[in-house]
């Protein structure tokens, strides 16, 4: 069993997308169903069985300490936060902090530091899920049953793929999942190997660390994720697990998809969990 207790969430980004509303307040704490963005984060991680998670934030957003250290999900400072509220989903959260816009390879790689040299999730928490853990779930069982690093993977048209990190695929993996032979990061038309795009939750082995050290030196501006995985595709075997309707994923990154959240939410109050109205569609068994 290789159970990863850990959850890697990368929000230092400048939110550039969704200026001039991001010079005043971070986009993880944009409200979506009346709380911060990245609180869904925080209630999923800790619905799926994550124990920790190690925010990835800039100084120059203190906000988000600020919403960590006054949140009902988490405790004052940042050593070993601890629940307030009973029958909530609460979390431990240490924050980590990147100070110089070098990626999101650079990101995960700060707070891996912080986790130690053992498997991690990784949330980007401008995508939220608004199923629920069940996606996180499964792909944490399949990683401690088989050992293998998983992503998640959505189908796109071929006009939107070429934002995304397209998947090269090797055929069916165990269990429903898909074999991943590689990636190419933001296609140009027509060069998608698939319509399968990379999506915001990962659950990585060591091995994956290992490639993003080794990346750092030639490298000099931005540390791109989706490299190191391209490179651990073809080296240590990566599978890809098909996100499904009821995930609900909305990217609350674009100013249409965080509308889209909080239409979708508009029944969920401030201090109350999301209403969960689907059911558990997803096979867990491996
Ligand atoms: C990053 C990755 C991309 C992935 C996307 C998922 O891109 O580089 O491969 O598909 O996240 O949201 P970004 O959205 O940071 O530009």
């Amino acid at each position: 069993m290789n159970k990863v207790r850990i959850a890697v969430v990368p929000a230092a980004g400048l939110g550039t997308r969704l200026r001039p509303a991001t010079d005043a307040v971070p986009k993880e704490l944009l409200p979506v169903g009346g709380r911060p963005a990245i609180d869904w984060a925080l209630e999923e991680a800790a619905a799926a069985g994550i124990e920790e998670v190690i925010v990835v934030s800039s100084t120059h957003k203190p906000a988000i300490e600020s919403f960590l250290s006054h949140s009902r999900r988490v405790r004052a400072r940042f050593e070993g936060l601890t629940a307030i509220a009973p029958g909530e989903h609460s979390i431990r959260v240490r924050v980590v902090f990147q100070n110089e816009p070098r990626g999101l390879g650079d990101a995960v790689r700060l707070g891996w530091h912080a986790a130690g040299e053992r498997s991690i999730a990784v949330m980007l928490p401008d995508e939220l899920l608004l199923g629920g853990p069940l996606l996180l779930r499964s792909m944490l069982e399949h990683h401690a049953r088989h050992g293998a690093s998983i992503v998640s993977l959505a189908k796109f048209s071929p006009k939107e793929i070429g934002a995304y990190g397209s998947a090269s695929l090797a055929g069916p993996g165990r269990s429903g999942t898909m074999k991943i032979d590689g990636f190419v990061e933001k296609p140009a038309q027509g060069q998608a190997p698939s319509c399968y795009g990379l999506t915001g939750r990962y659950v990585l082995g060591p091995e994956v660390l290992k490639v993003l050290e080794a990346l750092e030196a030639p490298i000099a501006s931005e540390l791109s994720l989706t490299t190191a995985l391209d490179a651990c595709a073809s080296t240590s075997g990566l599978l890809g697990i098909e996100l499904i309707a009821s995930d609900r994923r909305v990217d609350v990154g674009s100013w249409p998809g965080w509308m889209e959240a909080n239409i979708a939410t508009l029944g969920s109050l401030a201090n109350k969990p999301p209403v969960r109205g689907h059911s558990d569609a997803r096979s867990t068994a491996a």
